[in-house]
């Protein structure tokens, strides 16, 4: 397992080699209507927001990613680090290693590295339907963390050689864990995006956010495909466009559960998450490019990421007359006529199905 998450750290982060990313998360599709007459002053924009019982200076969050090996522990405690400075919230790899060995706790007991954000901890769909919750509850406790993030990533799975092939009763068991409200739960999607109806059914489960995790950015599908032969990568390859776009999710049913809905997938810099925050979204999450920025520049690196991501943010809601994260949640944006037609058609078949989804 730990040489596996070794391989895909390898993968993501040597963009020379690897090509990770596909399709298109949407937000290209959008505009804010500029304003030449803001009538807001730069120091009044406030981009400040809570999330998990926490104040945080900007609405972004660092998804989950590594631990478990010795290149993923020394990201991860980098990532803490920027983290715990900027003032964001942070992410971590699955913990599921630690049901197995306790020899690399110290990898995912990042709450000792960043005591003042929130930190969440990491566990696959089919570990909460199979792992005791009893020991899972326990250890979220033991690793101090703010929230508990659930994947969801049967695509992924599904071309692992060694992956989970049974993806029944999951959704229950996440109920039967958030029943317990041993710790706030969050679900997300790994880059294929969760449909409105599916949203739904979650944030009835008890689950306190769904991050959308939408396509667009980093498709996993294609990081499992740098590790087949060649026979089996052309099967993988035609995922290439699979998944829902994160916009069009975002844009389908984010405003419909206020504060619930959490933007990730393909987001790449402020203007993404000022768009997601715009459709709807409380926060916004990116795993590629700061995986990418810590390995190349290490703390700096993430650092100068979050202030760039800070400085569009700020004057893109002051030339949208947003003074508030608040503020910027109302604000209209400007959507292309193919955009439309995708949220739509969404909305068509998602209604068709949800049925088989409650
Ligand atoms: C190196 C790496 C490791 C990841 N490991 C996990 C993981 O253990 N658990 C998880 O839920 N998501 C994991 N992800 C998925 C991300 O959290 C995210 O959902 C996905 O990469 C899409 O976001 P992006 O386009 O910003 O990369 C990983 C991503 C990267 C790049």
């Amino acid at each position: 397992m730990a040489g596996r998450k070794a391989k895909h750290l390898e993968i993501c982060v040597r963009a020379d080699e690897y090509e990770v990313e596909t399709g298109s998360t949407g937000f290209d599709q959008l505009r804010f209507a500029h304003r030449s007459l803001p009538e807001l002053n730069l120091d009044q924009i406030d981009t400040s927001t809570r999330f998990l019982d926490h104040s945080v200076p900007l609405p972004i969050f660092i998804s989950s990613m590594t631990g478990g090996s010795a290149e993923g522990f020394r990201a991860n405690k980098d990532l803490a680090r920027a983290a715990n400075q900027a003032g964001i919230p942070v992410g971590m790899g699955s913990i599921r290693i630690l049901f197995r060995t306790d020899e690399v706790f110290e990898h995912f007991h990042l709450k000792k590295i960043a005591p003042d954000v929130p930190v969440m901890a990491n566990i696959g769909g089919v570990q909460i339907r199979d792992l005791s919750h009893d020991a899972l509850a326990e250890m979220v406790k033991r690793l101090e963390v703010d929230a508990l993030v659930v994947h969801l990533n049967p695509g992924q799975e599904l071309f692992q050689p060694e992956g989970d092939r049974d993806f029944a009763g999951i959704r229950d068991a996440i109920r039967r864990f958030c029943d317990r409200r041993a710790i706030p739960v969050i679900v997300k999607e790994t880059g294929f995006g969760i449909r409105p109806s599916e949203i739904a059914a979650l944030l009835d489960a008890g689950v306190r956010y769904v991050n959308v995790a939408g396509s667009g950015g980093t498709n996993w599908v294609k990081v499992e495909a740098h590790r087949m032969d060649d026979a089996q990568r052309a099967a993988a390859m035609e995922f290439d466009e699979w998944g829902l776009p994160t916009a069009v999710v975002l844009a389908a049913c984010a405003h419909r559960f206020p504060d619930r809905v959490l933007s990730s997938g393909g987001l790449r810099n402020g203007l993404d998450v000022a768009k997601s925050i715009a459709l709807g979204a409380t926060m916004a999450g990116m795993a590629l490019p700061f995986i990418r920025a810590v390995t190349a520049d290490g703390v700096d690196g993430v650092l100068a990421l979050v202030e760039r991501i800070h400085t569009v943010l700020r004057s893109a809601m002051l030339l949208s007359g947003a003074a508030t994260i608040a503020d910027l949640q109302r604000t209209p944006l400007m959507q292309s006529a193919p955009f439309r037609d995708s949220v739509s058609e969404l909305l068509r078949v998602d209604t068709a199905a949800s049925g088989e989804n409650r």
